[in-house]
């Protein structure tokens, strides 16, 4: 039997290249060792984003087809939306009877949202649960891993706590889940900062070659470097990350040199990394194109993983009804 993981993405729209070193890739690379279960967190969108949820379904079929798109193959993986798993919510909801309140108010993503995001009241009920929620997201399908970046590892420590707990109260039923740590991308948008699509620094999956050339080119590279003539420091420019991926090994270093030493121009140094980003992405931007073209395709294959995913949901959820007594 293989083991199964269990990763969640919030809908923010299209699929850009941090998703794609971030978590897609990564997704892919267990797919055909692990059952895995994939899938996008409308519910969770809607605990920051409650007051303007239009993002949340324009994004769904999007962001499906984008992931396949780079090669997340339907036959190998379920991929589903969460709200069309009710039994996440009943699941969650059992599980706020007997998770202790400080166990959410000293979760440190909990505390540094508040500190960080002053746009939105999330002094609610929902956002201080977030956590359990996605302990039931993970827990209702047993999973034995959970494949997520740093920042989500605390809420893997505290699904494992949750499951601990109830095993211990209702008698064995969840597997204690393995957070499976991403390597944090390190591709940041054109400007610097996080690649996000609500910073408008992005580059997307579906961007046009021409669009891609024109962002690469606005790309802020060593801040310290004015003019062609003074040396530059690859390590600290973020165009060099980008050639570190998609240009090949020798010339890589080749311009890691003639950077340092003043005998590249990051106009040109932007050219050839362009160039070989388009490559890259090309193939997933066709693929894009054709699903595109064939609407239907997405959308059977979403019902049919909501089909999939929630069997397995209602089995567990059976399971943790009688145990529980209900
Ligand atoms: N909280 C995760 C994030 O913001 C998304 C998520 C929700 C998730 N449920 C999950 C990730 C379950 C892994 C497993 O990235
Ligand atoms: Fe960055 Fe290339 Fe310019 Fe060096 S030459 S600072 S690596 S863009």
């Amino acid at each position: 039997m293989k083991k199964i993981i269990v990763s969640g993405m919030r809908p923010t729209g299209q699929m850009h290249v941090g998703h794609l070193h971030g978590a897609l890739l990564n997704w892919k690379s267990f797919q055909d060792d692990y059952r895995c279960f994939y899938f996008i967190a409308d519910w969770h969108a809607l605990t920051t984003e409650y007051e303007s949820p239009s993002i949340i379904k324009e994004s769904k079929i999007d962001m499906i087809t984008d992931w396949i798109s780079v090669g997340l193959d339907p036959n190998k993986c379920v991929f589903f939306v969460q709200s069309e798993i009710k039994e996440h919510a009943e699941l969650h909801l059992l599980f706020s009877m007997i998770v202790p309140l400080p166990w959410l108010e000293r979760n440190p993503t909990y505390k540094e949202q508040l500190r960080e995001i002053s746009t939105r009241d999330l002094y609610t009920y929902g956002f201080l649960g977030y956590p359990v929620l996605q302990a039931a997201d993970i827990l209702i399908y047993k999973a034995n891993g959970v494949p997520v970046g740093e920042d989500q590892a605390p809420h893997v420590e505290l699904t494992r706590d949750i499951a601990r707990r109830f095993n211990y109260l209702y008698g064995e039923v969840f597997p204690l889940p393995e957070v499976m740590l991403t390597k944090t991308s390190k591709l940041l948008g054109i400007d610097r900062r996080k690649m996000s699509k609500s910073y408008n620094n992005a580059i997307f999956l579906r961007d046009e070659p021409k669009v891609i050339s024109e962002k690469v080119s606005q790309m802020i590279t060593d801040p310290q470097r004015a003019r062609k003539s003074d040396p530059g420091d690859p390590s600290i420019c973020n165009v060099y990350s980008f050639h570190e991926i998609y240009t090949d090994y020798q010339k890589v270093l080749e311009i890691g040199e003639s950077c340092r030493t003043a005998k590249i121009g990051c106009v040109e140094c932007k050219k050839i990394m362009a160039k070989n980003l388009i490559d890259s992405l090309t193939p997933y931007r066709e693929r894009i194109n054709e699903l595109l073209a064939s609407k239907h395709e997405v959308e059977d294959i979403l019902s049919e993983g909501n089909n999939k995913a929630r069997s397995v949901a209602r089995q567990t959820m059976e399971e943790v009804r009688s145990r529980i007594g209900l």
